[in-house]
């Protein structure tokens, strides 16, 4: 099988605030219940953080323990690049605050905006700098705080999403046989207003009118995206499959964005994949966003799920609308 990117991960980690809030929380708040978000979403907990954590403090975490389980330090890293949504600040960037936290002064350091494939863009992107040369380590994270944009008093969407980080150290293939096989991403911008925190942004600046009308939180048309979701995950794993000339028995594991488990089992009754090879954290983190794929991976990988040589299937879906798939041999 061709490589199309000669880079391996060699270590990964994940933080998430301590703090966990359960469907219990809502049902005191809002018309809503257990069985409900259970249900209809897969969750039953989601974990937020403390008043006096953002962002950076989660990816900071979640980038040292990567390099810890990389055996690196920050000075072996060339690049630190953070896929969030949701970051400390307008600007500057959030890696820029993740760089400095990790005591590094000088290496390059900037954020990736593609939402729930957030994660997977900054990996290709990593993919791409590394392979061209020059670049021999670098850090992605995938890291978030939707509690802080999610409208409390909106049952649709406030129960879905959770907080945390996950990152991984990325390096250049030591073996011809390992990197990264399959590669696709995309964008439909017509499809933007699917999900958005409208305002906040110089589209339409902060004052007391978008406060208001609660425009600085997450507006989601929940049920067209559930159908884009399903429908555009579905054409990417086939035409991965097929490309690669791989069925889905192939595949050691297969993690995806974790928005809703009903997407997440729709997908693998149709392949016909085992509860085992499928990760699955939703129940524990709710949606995390760019932090969810990472988040299951390093789970994966420290619970022995998998080793060298496996082939992995990583697919993640998001508000832009983005998304993106990448098949590697581990
Ligand atoms: O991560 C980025 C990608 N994001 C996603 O992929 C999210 C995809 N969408 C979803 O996961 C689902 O659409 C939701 C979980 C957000 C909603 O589930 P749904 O089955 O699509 O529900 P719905 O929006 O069609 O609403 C069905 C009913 C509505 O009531 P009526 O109009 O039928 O009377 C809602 O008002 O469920 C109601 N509802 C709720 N009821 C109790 C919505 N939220 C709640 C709630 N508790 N929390």
């Amino acid at each position: 099988m061709d490589i199309v990117w000669p880079i391996v991960i060699r270590g990964t980690g994940a933080n998430v605030p301590e703090r966990v809030v359960t469907n219990q929380y809502f049902v005191e708040r809002l018309d809503t219940s257990d069985e409900w978000i259970r249900t209809r979403t897969g969750i039953e907990r989601r974990h937020w953080a403390a008043p006096d954590k953002a962002t950076s403090d989660h990816a900071a975490e979640a980038c040292r323990l990567a390099l810890d389980n990389a055996g690196m330090t920050i000075d072996d890293i060339d690049a630190i690049i953070c896929a969030t949504a949701t970051g400390d600040h307008m600007f500057p960037a959030t890696a820029c605050l993740v760089q400095h936290k990790l005591g590094a002064t000088d290496i390059p350091a900037f954020d990736i905006g593609a939402a729930c494939a957030g994660f997977m863009y900054a990996c290709a992107v990593a993919a791409g700098l590394i392979s061209a040369g020059g670049n021999k380590n670098i850090l992605v994270v995938g890291a978030e705080t939707l509690s802080r944009f999610a409208d409390p008093e909106d049952r649709a969407t406030s129960i879905l999403f959770g907080d945390g980080a996950g990152a991984a150290v990325w390096s250049r293939s030591p073996d011809p046989e390992r990197g990264v096989i399959y590669h696709e991403w995309g964008v439909d911008g017509s499809k933007a207003d699917l999900i958005w925190a409208p305002a906040g942004g110089s589209r339409y600046p902060t004052s007391e009118t978008t406060i208001a009308e609660r425009l600085q939180f997450l507006h989601m048309r929940g049920r067209e995206v559930f159908k884009f979701a399903v429908i555009r995950m579905q054409e990417l794993i086939d035409r991965a499959l097929e490309r690669l000339n791989l069925s889905p028995d192939d595949l050691k594991m297969m993690i995806p964005h974790q928005s809703n488990m009903r997407i997440i089992q729709s997908m693998r009754e149709r392949m016909g994949l085992p509860k085992e090879k499928v990760v699955l954290n939703i129940d524990e983190y709710g949606n995390t966003s760019a932090a969810s794929i990472p988040l299951a991976l390093d789970a994966a990988r420290r619970a022995g799920q998998l080793e060298e040589g496996d082939l992995v299937l990583l697919i993640g879906i998001g508000a832009g609308m983005t998304w993106s798939i990448i098949v590697l041999r581990l």
